[in-house]
């Protein structure tokens, strides 16, 4: 009986305020009563993730907890559909917060969380994705929904050497934009180039001006950090030009005029990868695994095992992780 497996997680515990993860030995029969039961041989690191295992308690409320918002594997055991043996993808939803995470070898959860895994790829593939690759993807969906086009001139992405901006980066220059990516790290300028920016740009591009408008230089935007550079941005963005907002590593709070919506009609996009109906989703994982496919973002990937979550997941909160961080559970 599956109830009978033991698998290994990685787990965080509170202690005196302090929170510490490490490997342990955990249960099947301790995971909650959902009809799916998954064996996750891959997950995907995200900003979320690390904010979990910090105790974020506006993520996670309890501890000890498994994280990983991401998960990828077979069904082992299920009540309908997805059926046994399935190959699916869990992103997003209660994953990896309060439902045990795909840093555990087993997540067992509601049927409707589970998208089957596209054509041709498999679960490390996805998890180079992961909801980082799908926000992004969602972002650029929501551009191109409001007319979004090359010719109207530079795309930019801010946070673009994290895991959002570089898979969005490359979507974007696949499809013909020309992008503009700002970086506060200059030695990923040539990483940069080469996923297609056509400039790279400092995060001083979007420092504090006390100017309500700027000279417009932006068609369009990918913004993953919000706070004051989003409000830096919105100054800077063409007449009618889109931002999508997906991000608040710079800080959740935006203080802005009413000026470059009311003078540019500058729309203001908002971006959620996680509470959106499952179907959303399909269609973008289905374009990642086809026309927005990012073979370089794909090439450049690092894979890691339990061991190494420590320290990438703390490099998230310094604002120094780069690209795309996939755990394996064989490694
Ligand atoms: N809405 C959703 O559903 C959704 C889904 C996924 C992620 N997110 C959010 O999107 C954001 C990005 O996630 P991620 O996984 O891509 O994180 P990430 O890998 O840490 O990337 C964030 C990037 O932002 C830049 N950055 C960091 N601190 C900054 C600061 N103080 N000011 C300006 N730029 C800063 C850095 O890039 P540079 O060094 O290149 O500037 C960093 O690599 C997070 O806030 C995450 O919670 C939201």
């Amino acid at each position: 009986m599956s109830n009978d497996i033991e698998y290994k997680a990685w787990r965080v515990h509170e202690k005196d305020g302090e929170y510490v993860g490490a490997e342990e030995t955990c249960r099947v029969a301790d995971l909650p009563a959902n009809e799916v039961l998954i064996r996750v041989t891959h997950s995907s690191l995200n900003y979320k993730d690390a904010l979990s295992a910090s105790g974020n308690k506006g993520v996670t409320r309890n501890f000890p907890h498994t994280p990983g918002i991401d998960a990828a594997g077979e069904v082992v055991e299920s009540s309908g559909t997805p059926g046994k043996g399935s190959q699916v993808i869990v992103t997003g939803y209660d994953l990896g917060m309060n439902t045990p995470g795909g840093f555990g070898e087993y997540i067992r959860v509601p049927a409707q969380w589970c998208v089957e895994m596209p054509a041709g790829w498999d679960a490390r593939k996805a998890m180079i994705y992961g909801t980082a690759g799908l926000t992004a993807g969602l972002c650029v969906n929501k551009l191109l929904r409001m007319g979004a086009a090359p010719e109207q001139g530079p795309v930019v992405v801010t946070g673009a050497s994290g895991a959002v901006g570089t898979v969005a980066v490359e979507i974007l220059a696949g499809l013909g934009f020309e992008v503009t990516a700002v970086s506060g790290k200059e030695d990923q300028v040539d990483a940069l180039k080469g996923l297609g920016a056509t400039a790279v740009v400092g995060r001083e591009t979007l420092e504090a001006s006390p100017k309500p408008m700027l000279k417009p230089v932006f068609a369009n935007a990918v913004d993953t950090v919000g706070g004051a550079p989003l409000a830096e941005l919105l100054k800077q963005v063409l007449p009618g030009g889109s931002v999508s907002c997906c991000g608040l590593v710079a800080g959740p709070k935006v203080e802005t005029t009413v000026m470059p919506f009311i003078l540019r009609g500058v729309n203001l996009l908002g971006v959620d990868s996680v509470e959106i109906p499952l179907d959303q989703k399909r269609q973008v994982w289905h374009k990642l695994s086809s026309d927005w496919a990012c073979p370089k973002t794909e090439a450049a990937a690092r894979d890691i095992g339990r061991g190494d979550l420590d320290g990438a997941l703390r490099a998230f909160l310094k604002g120094e992780s780069i690209g795309k961080i996939v755990l394996d559970h064989a490694r």
